[in-house]
C-alpha cells in the first residue's frame, strides 16, 4: 500500500515581490500543501526568507505549511517557526546538533516533524531516526537552488528507505525535492516516494490544472 501523493509547490519558484499571490495560485489549484524553503547563507550559500514572512503568509492562507530548514542550526529556529505558523518542520541530518531532541521539540511545538538529507548523504545516517518522524525528505539536488536537474543517483536511496518502512510497519511520509517534474516525480513515485516537492515545474507549468491532476491519479 502505497500512500496518496500530494504536491507541493514550492514557493521559492514564485514571485518574491508577491509570494501572498504565489500562495493564492497554490490553493487555487484544490492543493492541501505549500513548501517553505528556509537558508541561512551557511548550510547552503544563499538566503531565502525567515519566520516573519511565514507569519505574514500564515494570515491569508489555510495551506499545510511544508517548512524546509536549511539551516546549520536549525535547533535554535525551530520555536519561532512554529510560532509563524509552520504545520510540518523538516532538519537536515548532515550538521552536527542534537537531531533527536530537535524533532521531538517540533512535536512538542505542536507540528509535524521531518529529517532531510542530501543527495550525497547515505541513507544509513537517517535510518536511528525512522521512529520518531512523520516525514523523511530525500533531496533529488544538492539544496540551496531552484531550477537545478534531477539526480537520478538518488533513487536508490529511496527505494532503500521505503524498503524499510514496509518492513517495519513505519507511516512516515517520503518526500522528494529537486528537479521534480512530471517525469522525474514519476521515477520516485515508483521507488516509493508519495510526497512532491515542485518549484520551477510547477510555477512555470503552461498547463498546472493538467499538471495537479496527472500527479494526483499516480
Ligand atoms: C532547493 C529547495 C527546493 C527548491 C526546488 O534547495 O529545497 O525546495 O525550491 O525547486 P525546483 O523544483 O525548481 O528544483
Ligand atoms: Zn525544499
Amino acid at each position: 500500500m502505497s500512500l496518496p501523493p500530494i504536491l507541493a509547490p514550492s514557493i521559492l519558484a514564485g514571485d518574491h515581490a508577491n509570494l501572498a499571490e504565489s500562495a493564492r495560485v497554490i490553493a487555487d489549484e484544490a492543493l492541501a500543501w505549500i513548501h517553505l524553503d528556509i537558508m541561512d547563507g551557511h548550510f547552503v550559500p544563499n538566503l531565502s526568507f525567515g519566520p516573519q514572512t511565514v507569519a505574514a503568509l500564515r494570515k491569508g492562507s489555510t495551506l499545510f505549511f511544508d517548512t524546509h530548514l536549511m539551516l546549520d542550526e536549525p535547533h535554535r529556529y525551530v520555536d519561532a517557526f512554529a510560532k509563524a505558523g509552520s504545520n510540518l518542520i523538516s532538519i537536515h541530518i548532515e550538521p552536527v546538533y542534537d537531531h533527536a531532541a530537535t524533532l521531538a521539540r517540533i512535536r512538542a511545538r505542536g507540528c509535524q516533524n521531518g529529517i532531510v538529507l542530501n543527495p550525497d548523504t547515505p541513507a544509513s545516517t537517517i535510518e536511528p531516526y525512522l521512529t520518531m518522524v512523520d516525514l523523511v525528505l530525500v533531496m533529488t539536488v544538492q539544496p540551496g537552488f531552484g531550477g537545478q536537474p534531477f539526480r537520478s543517483d538518488t533513487l536508490g536511496k529511496l527505494e532503500t528507505i521505503d524498503g524499510w518502512r514496509r518492513q517495519r510497519d513505519l507511516t512516515f511520509r517520503l518526500e522528494v525535492d529537486g528537479g521534480i517534474d512530471l517525469v522525474t516525480g514519476r521515477q520516485c513515485r515508483d521507488a516509493g516516494a508519495d510526497t512532491f516537492v515542485a518549484g520551477t515545474s510547477f510555477f512555470a507549468a503552461k498547463d498546472r490544472q493538467a499538471y495537479v491532476r496527472t500527479m494526483a491519479a499516480w
